[in-house]
């Protein structure tokens, strides 16, 4: 038994990226594709030279035809729920650098519908009613209203439906119950979802009537759902989408990722400052029982959730990071330093994402599609012919 998951379904245990790497199939993002990238774009974010997105699926190939003059469009999603935290902001962000970099469109999809199918405890107003409220998270992060189209599965149901069905009528239950571990019990719904997962990966090109490249940047455990895809899509006639892949923001605590689910192991985007100082300060740490110790024998940022904060979203200034790291190490950094020091990292963030989200409701209809049809209103109009 491996001593971690990683599913769409569940993320859990000490995650080993390398192993996930040979078990997925997926490429490591290695010094070629990084220089390829900076060939580009003058430049290489932090998450890729830190390697936070440390794997790809055929991102050579979008770049290859990028340069040719073939640009793809990006397409990422969002399960919604009540609370946004950092972790879910780490591939939106690269998201956006991607956009600006590239200029191209992003496709934000809100399953509404797979948060109803795979949480008992959620309605169907629910969902669809914090799609709405964590768009304000999306849209907080800058991305440009003209190239960026966010859209609830609900909203798109005519479509997506569509699309899904020729999708879904490739796929056995057989390969679903392999690739998601599914069983018996296992609704439906939650059977037949992925295939309304796969259809904004060629929206654009059922739109536009040609094939046009798509990247996906996602966080790992969504691996499952786009293997499946570039299965499938090229038996309709569409190219595979490529990916590009994030790890996880680890929890303050001792071990996991920060989830939504466990309070203090994560910081929300509506977090006051208050609450952020209490969580960090209660967080776990690499360091020594007490300062004695820490100044003789220094402390373990490997190990350390209050370092990866900085190193993954707080310091991305190379030359502060390391010397973060090295004091730590030598014992001339203290604990309560280092978690005071990104206290006010943190607090600075998100006092500036409130005040964005704060300003994205207004925003909101910029970004946003429908095509749902009000059936009520149809009628009616229909009897008053
Ligand atoms: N299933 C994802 C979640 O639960 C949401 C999602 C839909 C997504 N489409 C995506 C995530 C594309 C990344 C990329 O969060």
């Amino acid at each position: 038994m491996p001593d971690f998951i990683v599913t769409p379904w569940e993320v859990s245990g000490e995650i080993d990226y390398d192993q996930l790497i040979k078990e997925f199939g997926i490429e490591s993002i290695d010094e070629k594709i990084l220089f390829y990238i900076k060939e580009i774009t003058n430049e290489i974010h932090p998450f890729l030279r830190r390697k936070i997105f440390f794997a790809h699926r055929d991102f050579n190939w979008v770049l290859d035809e990028y340069k040719k003059g073939n640009p793809f469009y990006l397409y990422t999603g969002r399960g919604p729920s009540g609370s946004v935290h950092l972790g879910h902001l780490l591939p939106w962000i690269f998201t956006k650098w991607l956009q600006d970099k590239f200029d191209v469109e992003l496709w934000f999809q809100l399953t509404d519908d797979e948060k109803f199918l795979f949480n008992q405890s959620y309605t169907l107003e629910e969902t669809y009613k914090y799609g709405f409220d964590n768009a304000l998270d999306i849209i907080a992060l800058g991305f440009d209203p003209k190239k960026t189209y966010i859209f609830s599965d609900f909203d798109m149901a005519g479509t997506l439906y569509r699309n899904a069905l020729k999708i879904s009528k490739k796929i056995t239950f057989s390969t679903i119950r392999a690739t998601f571990g599914f069983n018996n019990s296992s609704n439906i719904g939650q059977i037949f979802y992925t295939s309304i997962q796969t259809v904004p990966a060629i929206l654009k090109s059922v739109i536009e009537e040609k094939n046009i490249p798509c990247l996906i940047p996602h966080a790992v455990d969504q691996d499952a759902h786009f293997r499946l895809s570039r299965d499938v899509l090229p038996k309709l006639g569409y190219y595979k989408p490529a990916s590009i892949q994030c790890v996880f923001l680890p929890s303050l605590q001792q071990s996991g990722k920060m989830s939504a689910s466990v309070e203090t192991t994560a910081i929300f985007t509506k977090d006051k400052p208050d609450a952020v100082k209490k969580k960090i300060n209660n967080a776990f740490t690499g360091g020594q029982k007490n300062a004695k110790l820490q100044r003789e024998k220094g402390g373990d940022p490997a190990i350390c959730p209050v370092y990866k904060y900085h190193f993954m979203l707080f310091t991305l200034d190379d030359d502060e990071i390391r010397s973060i790291q090295s004091k730590c190490m030598n014992g001339e950094l203290l604990c309560g330093d280092c978690k005071k020091d990104l206290i006010e990292k943190v607090n600075k963030f998100l006092s500036e994402h409130q005040k964005q989200r704060e300003k994205a409701k207004d925003k909101l209809e910029d970004f946003l599609l429908k095509e749902k049809i009000d059936l009520k209103s149809l009628i009616k109009e229909k009897n008053s012919k």
